[in-house]
């Protein structure tokens, strides 16, 4: 950093001025001072009234903002160091006057010395972040429960790792635990493997439940899994009311993300004994088996009720007849 080289010819200057004081005083000659340059804006607009002291001695990846969407000096809205870090009057002034020891700093917004609580710093970036997905920000439970923008974003040196799709978790999983086994199990969405991210299903600005992209979690997986909206002609009551009555969306033990396996995912809800004894149209080889015995219902054998049922999510068929709409095809 310059400071301190400019503070430790300061201190040199006033000692030997001290020296001479004290002997000659009259005879001391002052150095002619060099002419002196205003000094220019290194990477942001008016970032002069830092970087005379702060630049890349100081902290290597400081001046890399200016290579950031907040470095686009084109652009008439990207900050100012003080937009973010406040006038810092104090801070420049303590800083000049506290010599060899280290300044106070008490009226910069950020730094790991700030005392400036969460829910100001977060205003901070808010004044020009307020809009599209953080317009829910003050009823999010991260915004309530005093989690800042700056848990998750990294402003300075570029490399906002929340942002990239192979390390966005790293960020998630410091304070998200649970979620992190989960996406160990052996059958979850491909977040892992970087194929997709937390942020696929969660706007974590936002103000949805559970902070999910859409309003309810089955519209948040239709986006992608269109094919489970229907129109059925015959639906599935669970699996209009809510995906995750069956699905546990990070990830299980149970192929499928099933949160049970079936038959016991199924029997939650269908007594196995209240099942019809004798239907019709049982495919070959069933026909003479009572089913209530039959250890393809209870799972033992192949996939257990999805033996039959088939179109678990709805079924199409428009065959009129008793077995048609039991999700068998
Ligand atoms: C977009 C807001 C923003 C802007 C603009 C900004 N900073 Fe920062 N600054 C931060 C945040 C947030 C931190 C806390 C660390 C982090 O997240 O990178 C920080 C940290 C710092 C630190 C402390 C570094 C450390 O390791 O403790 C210094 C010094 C600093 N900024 C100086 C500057 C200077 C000089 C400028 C102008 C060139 C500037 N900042 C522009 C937000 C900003
Ligand atoms: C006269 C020199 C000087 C100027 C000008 C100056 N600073 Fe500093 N700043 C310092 C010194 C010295 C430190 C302390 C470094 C340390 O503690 O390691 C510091 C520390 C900081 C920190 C880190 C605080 C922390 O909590 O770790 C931030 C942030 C900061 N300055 C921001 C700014 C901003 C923003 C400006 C411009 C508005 C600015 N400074 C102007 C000398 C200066
Ligand atoms: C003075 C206004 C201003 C302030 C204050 C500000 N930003 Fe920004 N920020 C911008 C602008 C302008 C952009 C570029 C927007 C664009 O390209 O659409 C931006 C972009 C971003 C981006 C996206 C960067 C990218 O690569 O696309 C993030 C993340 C961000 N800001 C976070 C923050 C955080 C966190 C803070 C507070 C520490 C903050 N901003 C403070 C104006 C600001
Ligand atoms: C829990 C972590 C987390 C917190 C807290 C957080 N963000 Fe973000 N932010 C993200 C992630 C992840 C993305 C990229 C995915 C997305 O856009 O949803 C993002 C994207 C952004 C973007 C760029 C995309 C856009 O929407 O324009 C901006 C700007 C931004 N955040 C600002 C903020 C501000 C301001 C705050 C605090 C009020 C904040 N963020 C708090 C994780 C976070
Ligand atoms: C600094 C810690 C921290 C980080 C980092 C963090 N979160 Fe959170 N998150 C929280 C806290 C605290 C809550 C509130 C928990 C509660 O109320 O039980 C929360 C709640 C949530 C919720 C539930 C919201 C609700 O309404 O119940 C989701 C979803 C979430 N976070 C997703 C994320 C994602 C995705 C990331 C990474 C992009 C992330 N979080 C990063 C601390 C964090
Ligand atoms: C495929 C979509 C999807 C992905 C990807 C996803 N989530 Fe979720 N998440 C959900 C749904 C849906 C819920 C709500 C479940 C419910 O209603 O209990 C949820 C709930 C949460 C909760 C709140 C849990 C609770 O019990 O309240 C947290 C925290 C969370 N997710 C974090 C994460 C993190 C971290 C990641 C990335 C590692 C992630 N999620 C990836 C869909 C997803
Ligand atoms: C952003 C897109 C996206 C969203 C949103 C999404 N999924 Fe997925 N889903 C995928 C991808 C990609 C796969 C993996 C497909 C593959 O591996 O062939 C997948 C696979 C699955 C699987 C099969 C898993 C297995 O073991 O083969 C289930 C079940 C599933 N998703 C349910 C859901 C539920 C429930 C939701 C809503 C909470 C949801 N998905 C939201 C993209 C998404
Ligand atoms: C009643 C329980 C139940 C509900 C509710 C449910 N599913 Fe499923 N889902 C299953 C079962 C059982 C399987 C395994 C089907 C198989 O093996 O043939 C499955 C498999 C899947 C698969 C992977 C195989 C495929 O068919 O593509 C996806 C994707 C899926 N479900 C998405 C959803 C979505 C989206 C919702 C909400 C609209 C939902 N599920 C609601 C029970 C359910
Ligand atoms: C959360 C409760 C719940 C779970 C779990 C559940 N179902 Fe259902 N199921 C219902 C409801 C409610 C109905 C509609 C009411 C009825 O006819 O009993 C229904 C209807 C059915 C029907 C059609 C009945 C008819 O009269 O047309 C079949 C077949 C069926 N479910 C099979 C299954 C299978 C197989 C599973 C496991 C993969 C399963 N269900 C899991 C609640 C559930
Ligand atoms: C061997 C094929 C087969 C298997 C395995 C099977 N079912 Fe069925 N299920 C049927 C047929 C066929 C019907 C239509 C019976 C009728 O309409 O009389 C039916 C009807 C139903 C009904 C509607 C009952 C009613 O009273 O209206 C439910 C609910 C049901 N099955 C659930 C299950 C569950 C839960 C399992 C697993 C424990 C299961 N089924 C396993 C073939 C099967």
């Amino acid at each position: 950093m310059k400071f301190l080289r400019r503070t430790l010819g300061l201190a040199m200057l006033v000692g030997c001025l001290g020296l001479a004081g004290a002997s000659t005083a009259a005879d001391v000659v002052q150095p002619a001072a060099p002419a002196k340059e205003a000094p220019k804006d290194l990477v942001l607009k008016g970032d002069a009234k830092c970087t005379t002291c702060h630049d890349e001695a100081d902290a290597p990846e400081l001046l890399r903002i200016g290579k950031t969407k907040h470095g686009t000096v084109a652009d008439g809205r990207t900050p100012s160091c003080t937009s973010c870090h406040g006038d810092s009057d104090k801070h420049i002034k303590s800083a000049n006057a506290g010599g060899k020891d280290k300044p106070t700093v008490p009226d910069v917004t950020f730094g790991k010395k700030s005392t400036t609580e969460v829910s100001l710093r977060n205003e901070t970036c808010l004044t020009c972040h307020q809009g599209g997905k953080r317009i829910g920000w003050h009823n999010n439970a991260h915004a309530v429960r005093d989690v800042a923008c700056t848990s998750c974003h990294t402003v300075h040196s570029g490399h906002d790792k929340v942002r990239s799709a192979t390390m966005q978790t790293e960020t998630c999983y410091t304070c998200h635990k649970e979620q992190r086994a989960q996406m160990n199990r052996q059958s979850h969405h491909p977040v892992p493997e970087g194929k997709m991210t937390c942020t696929s299903c969660h706007n974590v600005h936002g103000d949805n439940p559970k902070q999910l992209t859409k309003s309810s979690t089955n519209e948040t997986c239709f986006t992608c899994h269109m094919e489970k909206r229907g129109p059925f002609v015959h639906n599935h009551e669970p699996v209009s009311e809510d995906c995750g009555i069956c699905h546990q969306p990070h990830g299980t033990t149970v192929n499928n993300l099933l949160k049970t396996r079936p038959p016991m995912l199924c029997v939650q809800c269908h007594g196995a004994d209240s099942h019809p004894s004798q239907p019709p149209a049982i495919p070959v080889g069933q026909a003479t088996q009572t089913l209530n015995n039959n250890a393809r219902i209870m799972g033992t054998v192949g996939r257990g009720c999805l033996n039959c049922h088939t179109n678990i999510h709805g079924g199409n068929s428009t065959q009129s007849n008793a077995t048609a709409e039991r999700f068998r095809r």
